[in-house]
């Protein structure tokens, strides 16, 4: 049974749904990265997570899904930076948190931060990281309302990300969390990723054979119809082809292979920046 260590080094045994399960992968993905000589991004807080949770990790093992992980990661972090260049002291909202570290990688010393996630994954994430002035930790579902709240209390703009989150949701719960941000939070932006349903379908395939619970729940073959929610399409990338300016400063191993795998991939890893309509 998945565990941490104690101060002991005993394991203490951890209860995650299936869904929330799949928050290794990412986190897999950043570890693994972070061992690499010219990495894309740093993460040595969740080596050393990955250290003291008592979890198989390596069936999430090395391979195009690890780079598309930590390329679609790093996107939402030069999105995050961007807004944070020009709204120092706005909030970020991170909907499915998991043991991400995003706040370690961005954070300037005023930003606030709200993570977000249900009140498993959140009892592990209390482990590892500390609520402070600017950083809060909250339980929820993303369909609960009272989490709307919380953010309002806490200085705007605001920037909400939903990383690998919302895809595991019915068409019909995606969209009502997006509505719900869209209409409590006009003009925040909304960064999301979406998959079109040949690549849901290949998710279900590759869940069997790696006897992976969490099923994907939710296609999107065309990013532009969430605009239908209330909220405007700012930029619209994918991982294989990411934002220009991002995409000058990638070290040489992806400016090599993204127009090849472009070629072949492309329309299947959408990741969008939304902007919500001002009323
Ligand atoms: C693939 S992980 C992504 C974690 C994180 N965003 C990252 O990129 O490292 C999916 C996360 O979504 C969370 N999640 C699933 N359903 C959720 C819901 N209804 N409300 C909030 N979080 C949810 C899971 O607990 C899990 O942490």
């Amino acid at each position: 049974m998945p565990g941490t260590s104690n101060a002991s080094g005993g394991k203490r045994p951890v209860e995650l749904g299936a869904v929330q399960e799949t928050l290794f992968i990412p986190l897999a993905a950043r570890a693994r990265e972070t061992a690499k000589r010219r990495p894309l991004l740093r993460d040595p807080k969740a080596v050393e997570m990955i250290g003291e949770i008592d979890y198989p990790v390596e069936k999430y093992g090395p391979g195009p899904g690890s780079s598309i992980t930590v390329l679609r990661t790093a996107i939402v972090d030069s999105w995050v930076r961007a807004f944070l260049a020009e709204h120092p002291a706005g909030t970020v909202v991170e909907i499915g948190t998991g043991l991400n570290t995003r706040f370690e990688r961005v954070d300037n010393g005023t930003v606030h931060w709200v993570d977000l996630d249900l009140p498993d994954t959140i009892a592990l994430r209390r482990r590892f990281f500390a609520d402070s002035e600017r950083r809060r930790t909250v339980a929820a579902s993303v369909l609960d309302e009272e989490w709307l709240r919380t953010v309002e209390e806490c200085p705007g703009p605001y920037f909400f990300v939903a990383e690998g989150v919302l895809v595991y949701l019915p068409q019909n719960e995606a969209a009502q969390a997006l509505t719900r941000i869209a209409h409590r939070f006009p003009g925040a932006l909304v960064a999301l990723d979406t998959y079109p349903q040949r690549l849901l379908e290949k998710q279900h395939e590759q869940a069997v054979h790696k006897q992976m619970e969490a099923r994907w729940a939710w296609s999107c073959d065309d990013p532009r119809s969430l605009e239908r929610l209330g909220m405007r399409v700012v930029e619209a990338a994918s991982v294989t082809r990411p934002p220009r300016a991002f995409r000058a400063r990638l070290p040489l191993r992806f400016r090599l292979l993204l127009p090849l795998a472009d070629r072949l991939l492309r329309g299947m890893f959408n990741i969008t920046l939304f902007r919500t309509e001002q009323r």
